[in-house]
């Protein structure tokens, strides 16, 4: 049955192809760009990437304003005043984002603060808080996980004022995302298959959320489909373009999922874990999936059932009784998990992932207060979080 309302957006143009990233400089030129500032991290710059992107830039007329490359892994507000600084100084007119979530978010920053002449961000925190457009922003991922290319979000940590500040806008929507498999080759076997967990928890949540609509179904079903029959693939061969090229692009149609339908406990009890164990976001995706979708069986059984096509294939779905579909549809991610884990050692429960179970409490109260908690078909209250905690502690 239809939404009786609902609202899809996402005007990010998408580029994506082997060579994707040779066709930047008249992509920028259509967006009417002269001096674009690049952002990056260590990460990326060492592993040759700017290269291979500056090189694309020769006769076309356009200048590199200034290269940042020191983007730590948790974005904050620091460094998003010192990037603000240098574009002001270089007089640059737009940002082009290549990293993965921490670098895209701090970009997003950064162009808050050059649009709109600030130097606080904490002003611009909060829902819908930009009343204008930025300048354009151009996002090249180097991971295929957080889907930051095509969502409306960012968060950035205060250091001084020791907060988390989340910026939700429209105007947070890149102009450009580039999908290039020469960007993600580099990724290491377990990262590749944590960032790919976390797209798969995206798919999988903006599916059973209850603003899920036609729209975004579309988007979750085919990322689950595509990260289903690649993931194995991309971690025991990295350097296979294909695989890599079909990682990004289910990333990126995740990525569009939830910041249409948004996310749910899985997301709320990784927020959580992640801020108090430091256990990385596509770590704790993968842990906390199978428990979250156990906890919503009761109100979204049939949504988890139809998941079982993607999730296992055609043949499967077709010879499994339909009482069954949902059952079997976690079966199945368990099963994707078990051969993670024997390939790269992706922790499956807390304990491997080295979190203590004296710390469950703390992540309970903590997972209850997180906004991702919102569009979850099923209400969670403290006591639940922690019958989950502990059922996927070990
Ligand atoms: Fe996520």
């Amino acid at each position: 049955m239809l939404p009786s309302y609902y609202e899809f957006h996402n005007p990010v143009k998408i580029i994506s192809g082997h060579k994707a990233l040779d066709n930047l400089p008249s992509e920028l030129q259509t967006l009417g760009v002269k001096r674009p500032m690049v952002i990056t991290d260590k990460g990326v710059s060492g592993a040759g990437l700017v290269k291979l992107f500056t090189q694309s830039f020769d006769s076309s007329g356009i200048t590199i304003g200034a290269i940042f490359d020191d983007v730590p892994p948790d974005s904050s507000s620091e460094v998003v005043e010192k990037i603000t600084t240098i574009f002001r100084q270089n007089q640059c007119d737009s940002l082009v984002a290549l990293g993965g979530g921490s670098v895209i978010d701090t970009a997003k920053g950064v162009n808050i603060l050059v649009t709109e002449n600030s130097d606080d961000l904490l002003e611009f925190s909060g829902a819908e808080m930009l009343k204008n457009p930025l300048k354009p922003l151009v996002v090249i991922p180097t991971t295929s996980g957080t889907g930051s290319e095509v969502t409306t979000i960012a968060v950035i940590s205060d250091i001084k004022r020791n907060l988390k500040m989340a910026f939700s806008s429209t105007h947070l929507l890149p102009d450009l995302a580039v999908l290039d498999p020469r960007l993600t080759m580099t990724l290491p076997p377990r990262m590749t298959a944590a960032t790919g967990m976390d797209s798969m928890s995206h798919a999988v949540e903006a599916f059973i959320g209850i603003q899920k609509n036609p729209i975004s179904d579309a988007y979750a079903v085919a990322a689950i489909e595509m990260i289903r029959t690649n993931v194995i693939k991309a971690v025991s061969d990295g350097n296979n373009a294909d695989v890599r090229l079909a990682m990004a692009n289910a990333s990126t149609m995740a990525g569009a999922a939830f910041s249409n339908s948004m996310v749910g406990v899985v997301h709320s009890l990784g927020h959580a874990t992640g801020g108090i164990c430091h256990i990385p976001h596509g770590i704790a995706m993968n842990i906390f999936m199978p428990f979250g979708l156990e906890y919503n069986m009761s109100k979204c059984r049939e949504n988890i059932a139809k998941l079982l096509l993607p999730m296992a294939g055609a043949e499967v779905y077709a010879r499994t009784p339909e009482p069954r579909r949902a059952e079997q549809m976690i079966h199945y991610l368990r099963e994707l998990q078990k051969a993670l884990y024997d390939l790269c050692a992706l922790p499956i429960n807390l304990k491997q992932a080295g979190v203590t179970k004296d710390k469950l409490p703390e992540i309970a109260k903590a997972a209850i207060n997180d906004p991702s908690i919102i569009m979850n078909p099923r209400e969670m209250d403290e006591n639940d979080a922690l019958a989950i905690l502990n059922k996927a502690f070990e």
